[in-house]
């Protein structure tokens, strides 16, 4: 999970008119309120700003072409939903993060994987964060070589372990005193005496866009710093003989935009590795990405001009990473639906259903986030229709956009796209409903590739065994 919490409603749109502007005490309005003038000039019901696209793109006759891949035609040859990465974004954010960081700097696959992504991020020169035994096991089909992986997990079993350490990862962050009495058993087990970081709470609250925090003390992740289990834990591991501590791991929570959050974890953290003197530190991922009209963030450059900084003011001398996954991939990505139905309720709402929901997306049904929709035929046009773009599935919650604005002469068959899309969409997407899950290509130089399949009914049947 990418440790989001539930941020209240968005403010609801005027019925069948403008869509509404953020509410001041929205994160969003609180943003809009500190941007400056070129956000604050952006309008809900204006055409979708440019800076939402993914880098490579281009308009002509209000067409949209990404990669110099025309959307609706890429929608026309492999269907919808469609996941479309550009990936020579993806290659500069991975660029600008080993910029930031180093080469020990880890992409964290949980926001998008796949054998195509992870090494596209291992020929970048990132590391990569899996968080469990199948995206270690993705990783290295990949091709990763098993020192290039950080092996994460709140939980992880005899067996994740067993296999990191039998593949021979780089690093794994422990988690846990149970996972120590883990690592003791495959020591005694294997002989194998892995590098390790050890996760630190720091009981930070990244209070930002309106969501929380792993980083807090009330948390089920990691060794807290202030009841002393995280001293207790450095104690114990360093005495151990089925371990080799290199360093710590801290990670605050997603979706931060304050550099001051981060500031707030390295003191805690620079406090608490003093005594011991690691090697390194990685202060996880969690940079906040603008999803809509009027938010903006920081770049990975300028997060990891701020991390290194308060590390310097901290008097932090080991090596300083990092583990981004959200600003390497979300805005990299737009996903293409089909427009099925239009529901008009006079004076309540309109509803856009298309033909993919939260089983691509579940964010805005999880978390309440925002989006932006727009239609690739007419990229530039104003957005005057508030509706509401929800999914095909049997749920009330089904909806990608709440707060949708998009062109009045929307109609079905349109293609219709979500931007900033490329991050816990596809890898938190689900089968619900039986309902297959969507293809994803990446487009570059005018050229489309396949990377992953769009699943089968036949597929839906996989696992299934027959009556004995
Ligand atoms: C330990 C850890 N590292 C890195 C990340 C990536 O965070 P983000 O995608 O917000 O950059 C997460 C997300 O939950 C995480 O839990």
């Amino acid at each position: 999970m990418p440790d989001e919490t539930t941020p209240a409603p968005s403010p609801v749109s005027a019925p069948d008119g403008p869509r509404a502007a953020p509410s001041p005490d929205s994160a969003a309005g609180r943003l809009a309120a500190a941007r400056g003038p070129a956000l604050a000039s952006e309008e809900p019901s204006s055409p979708l700003p440019r800076r939402l696209l993914p880098d490579n793109h281009e308009v002509s006759q209000g067409r949209l072409t990404v990669g110099g891949c025309d959307l609706v035609e890429l929608a026309k040859a492999h269907g919808t939903p469609l996941f479309v990465y550009d990936a020579e974004h993806l290659r500069s954010r991975c660029r600008e993060a080993v910029a930031a960081f180093g080469p020990d700097v880890a992409y964290a696959a949980k926001a998008f994987m796949c054998v195509a992504m992870a090494r596209l991020a291992h020929s970048e020169g990132m590391c990569i964060d899996v968080a469990t035994g199948g995206e270690l096991h993705v990783a290295l089909a990949a091709g990763v070589p098993a020192d290039r992986l950080v092996l994460h997990g709140n939980n992880k079993s005899m067996g994740e372990l067993r296999a990191g350490v039998r593949a021979g990862v780089g690093r794994i962050v422990v988690d846990s005193f149970d996972e120590l009495d883990r690592l003791d058993a495959l020591h005694a087990e294997t002989g194998a005496r892995p590098r390790v970081l050890l996760r630190f709470t720091p009981g930070v609250e990244a209070h930002t866009h309106e969501y929380l925090v792993t980083g807090a003390d009330d948390s089920k992740f990691g060794f807290t710093v202030s009841t002393g289990a995280a001293a207790a834990a450095m104690e114990r591991a360093r005495a151990s003989s089925a371990v080799e501590v290199v360093g710590v791991h801290s990670h605050i929570g997603s979706q931060v935009f304050e550099a001051s959050s981060f500031a707030k974890a390295v003191a805690v953290i620079a406090a608490a590795v003093e005594p011991y003197g690691v090697d390194e530190i990685s202060f996880g991922g969690g940079l906040g990405v603008p999803y809509v009209v009027g938010e903006s963030a920081p770049t990975i450059t300028e997060w990891g001009e701020a991390v290194q900084s308060a590390c310097r003011a901290a008097g932090v001398t080991a090596r300083v990473t990092a583990e981004p996954g959200r600003s390497i991939v979300a805005a990299a990505a737009v996903t293409l639906y089909t427009v099925g139905t239009i529901k008009r309720i006079p004076g309540v709402r309109t509803y856009v259903a298309v033909d993919g929901g939260m089983s691509d997306n579940p964010r805005t049904m999880l978390y309440g986030s925002g989006y932006e929709a727009f239609l690739p035929r007419a990229t530039d046009a104003p957005r005057e229709l508030a509706a509401s773009v929800v999914g095909k599935h049997c749920e009330s919650g089904d909806v990608l956009v709440r707060d949708a604005a998009v062109p009045s002469d929307i109609a079905v068959g349109d293609i219709l796209a979500t931007p900033v899309t490329g991050a816990y969409g596809h890898s938190m997407g689900s089968n619900y409903n039986k309902v297959p899950r969507p293809a994803v290509v990446f487009v570059a130089g005018g050229e489309t590739r396949l990377v992953v399949r769009r699943e089968t009914h036949d597929d839906l049947l996989a696992c299934e065994q027959p009556e004995a």
